[in-house]
């Protein structure tokens, strides 16, 4: 690489991390900036790993093309996205709105990861036939199954509405009425940008509402299951790994994308085709080595990277602890009954799996925002910037009261946010009061939305009893009222649980019986009878029913009491967060911001890498078959490795996929910035090619929604030639491998441009 350019990305690096760039001026910092290059020259042998950031791909252009190509990017911005002509954007795809997923084949192939196919994969499941043990593998177009409302998105272009958007909009708005105007002028720009297509789009807000993208989209309807390993393989390590290094999850599944034979997006019919897409991903066959570029390429869902330690205290302090104690109580009564239960086991795994993620990645955020002090470095940012704010009249105006708004809004909320995180948690965490739930809306929407309330409630119901245990959902029912019994201020308990708790002396279980025999929201007989004849003798019967009775005491104290506060809590720091990220760019013009995930389309990028993640601790950055061995030893029943598995590992049948010296990897790690919604991202090289999928990150990582470490957060990936191992060798699919582009050599070094400035 030439010189300059380093020295350039080395500036670029050491200025964001010590925000240098706001002591432009001053004379001794000029200094240490010069004399820090120097420093860092002598001991970075190797180029700095990339800092955090989720790219807009349209402005890679412009943003970051010359700093990607310095960490060993072969490509141009536009190879990635351009909308004139294929570009990797036209491979990738949001799955089902809430994963990744990319092409692979110019027949349609789509791979996302097992646990974002899981869904799928346990609705076609039975203890006859159980799919999530066995692993599927459609062996002909025609075994390939249909999944009625999944769907995969494309984006066919991107650009800045900000002007429009913000189409008669003044700073002294109410918040309300803003966000009335923004969303008609929204509407506006949406209908212009999808005018006699039939493409959909979207507005979405970048930092806070200062700047606005339209995304224009291409949604498919008809996806179909190709094939996901066992279990053993897609899950392998289940809870007990899930947010952990070393990993060796094959977290991987396959679908294909039909279109009508015009190619046109088309609901399921038979007639249709295999998707021709724009682009698809060729497969880097070879691997990648540390220190190699790699990005990631997805719909990132959400982060929060700006936050106020305002903010922060009572995540850590109160909603992350609570919510944690609840899930747990939670957890600990399906996994009970589901190791009782074959049948159960089945039924919950989906609920348990996405209630126990979420549980343990809470545990790791805080854990992460402790170790690394996230609030003392942001309170220390927040002085600076109020230092900033108070060195300038104009600005004094306009920042400098901001923090102590912050402040005083998070007083505000103080006494609903326990409540707030009990209803969400406690109460809809309890099936039958989320049933109970659809009928007092039904209810309520009498008798206009009648019809329509019915129809949802039908379909909800359908879904709820197919995998509903009620003895299951009563222990539950009567662990969680006893939480929110004991937790929550005597100002949000509803009546009805308080004369329930006397009544039965405390005991909740009692309580449970009575509510379980006597609401018909936990059979499915009486439940369907009510929705096929909803006449007024079963209005009168569900105003009786004692679950609808407690969950509409609990929803009124929801909207009466903690709504109310939440939202005017919400509005007031959506404007501080405005003017908070605005002020913070201002104070540091050269630093490049990216606007926090927002489930928009992304890049990350940064290179393999290990981490350190422990003092005297190093993690290195690939695993092996050979772990899964390993882990098999320690004997947890997360670890289990099926016959054939066993037989290929002995035999050493690897097929094409092993790397150079003889071993299968299975899993690496990349310090690429990723979130939730970012599992099944292609992990893609620099040149373009997949070398893997993401599905996870370390569990010390986990705080980087709120503040990323770029020593310690790491993306996880499983290696595309496992992915490849599993389907060919072990399924025995090898006809979906023919279908891919493998590419086994690197193609002939691209010149980088040169670049003519060289640093004083
Ligand atoms: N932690 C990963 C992500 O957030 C994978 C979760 C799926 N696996 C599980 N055991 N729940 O989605
Ligand atoms: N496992 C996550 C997902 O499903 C990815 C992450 O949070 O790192 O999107």
């Amino acid at each position: 690489m030439k010189f300059e350019r380093r020295l350039e990305t080395e500036n670029k690096v050491l200025e964001e991390k010590y925000d240098l760039s706001n002591y432009k001026e001053s004379i001794p910092m000029k200094m240490m900036k010069k004399w820090g290059f120097a420093l860092l020259l002598l001991f970075t042998p190797v180029l700095t790993k990339a800092d955090e950031g989720m790219w807009l791909p349209q402005l890679l252009k412009s943003l970051n093309e010359a700093d990607m190509q310095a960490r060993g990017m072969k490509m141009s911005a536009e190879d990635i996205y351009s909308v004139n002509q294929s570009s990797l954007k036209d491979a990738v795809v949001s799955f089902g709105g809430f994963c990744t997923g990319e092409l692979i084949s110019p027949e349609g192939l789509v791979l996302t990861n097992h646990h974002c196919g899981y869904g799928q994969i346990q609705s076609h499941s039975s203890v006859e036939n159980d799919l999530l043990t066995n692993g599927f593998w459609a062996m002909s177009r025609e075994e390939e199954i249909p999944n009625p409302g999944l769907f995969v998105t494309f984006i066919v272009r991107i650009e800045e509405v900000t002007s429009e958007v913000l189409d008669g909009i003044t700073p002294a708005m109410e918040e309300e009425e803003r966000q009335e105007r923004v969303s008609l002028n929204i509407d506006q720009v949406v209908a212009k940008a999808t005018e006699g297509t039939h493409y959909g789009a979207k507005v979405k807000s970048m930092f806070y509402g200062n700047e606005y993208y339209l995304f224009v989209t291409e949604t498919f309807d008809d996806v179909r299951l190709v094939g996901a390993p066992p279990s053993a393989i897609g899950k392998f390590g289940g809870d007990t790994d899930n947010w952990m290094w070393p990993r060796h999850t094959g977290d991987f599944s396959m679908f294909r994308v039909y279109s009508a034979p015009d190619g046109s997006p088309a609901k399921y019919a038979e007639e249709n085709v295999p998707l021709k897409p724009r682009h698809f991903l060729p497969i880097n066959m070879t691997g990648v080595e540390d220190g190699d570029f790699t990005m990631v390429f997805g719909f990132p869902g959400r982060t929060q990277e700006y936050l106020t330690t305002y903010s922060i205290k009572p995540l850590v302090e109160t909603t992350n602890p609570n919510r944690i104690k609840i899930r747990e109580t939670k957890l600990n009564i399906l996994k009970a009954d589901m190791d009782k239960d074959a049948a159960i086991r089945i039924k919950y795994s989906a609920k348990y799996a996405r209630v126990a993620n979420y549980y343990k990645k809470w545990i790791g955020e805080n854990r992460g925002l402790k170790v690394t002090n996230a609030i003392a470095e942001k309170e220390a940012l927040e002085a600076n910037f109020q230092k900033w704010a108070d060195a300038d009249a104009d600005r004094k105006a306009t920042y400098g009261s901001l923090l102590s708004k912050f402040e005083q809004t998070h007083k505000e909320e103080q006494d609903v946010i326990l409540p707030y995180n009990y209803i969400r948690e406690a109460v809809y965490g309890t099936e039958v009061l989320t049933m109970a739930a659809k009928f007092r809306a039904i209810i309520d929407a009498l008798p206009d939305d009648k019809e329509k309330s019915i129809e949802g409630a039908k379909a909800y119901a359908k879904k709820f009893f197919k995998d509903y245990s009620a003895a299951t959902d009563e222990k539950v029912f009567a662990a969680l009222m006893g939480l929110y019994h004991e937790d929550i201020h005597a100002n949000f308990q509803p009546a009805l649980l308080n004369a329930a708790v006397k009544k039965y002396k405390g005991d909740m279980e009692d309580y449970a019986d009575f509510i379980f025999e006597k609401s018909a929201m936990v059979s499915e007989e009486k439940v369907n009878a009510l929705l096929e004849n909803f006449n007024e003798k079963a209005v009168k019967q569900l105003m009786k029913d004692p679950a609808i009775q407690l969950e509409r005491e609990f929803y009124d104290i929801y909207t009466q009491k903690v709504k109310t506060v939440m939202t005017d809590t919400q509005n007031a720091l959506e404007r501080l967060n405005r003017a908070y990220t605005a002020g913070l760019r201002e104070m540091m013009p050269e630093k490049t911001f990216y606007p926090d995930a927002n489930s928009t389309m992304r890049v990350s990028y940064g290179v393999v890498d290990g981490s350190n993640p422990y003092d005297g601790m190093r993690f290195t950055s690939h695993t092996y078959l050979d772990g899964v061995f390993q882990k098999e030893m320690a004997g947890a029943d997360d670890y289990i490795i099926t016959d054939r598995m066993r037989e290929l590992y002995a035999n050493k049948n690897y097929g094409q996929y092993a790397d150079e010296t003889g071993k299968l990897p299975v899993c690496f790690t990349a310090s690429n910035h990723t979130t939730g919604g970012n599992s099944g991202s292609p992990v893609i090289d620099g040149h373009g090619r997949l070398i893997g999928l993401n599905f996870d990150r370390s569990w010390e990582s986990t705080m980087s929604d709120i503040k990323y470490d770029k020593d310690i957060c790491r993306n996880i990936a499983v290696d595309i030639r496992y992915v490849l191992w599993v389907v060919d060798v072990y399924a025995g699919a090898g006809h979906l491998v023919e279908e891919m582009t493998l590419v086994k050599e690197d193609p002939k070094p691209v010149q980088l441009p040169e670049v003519e400035e060289v640093v004083e």
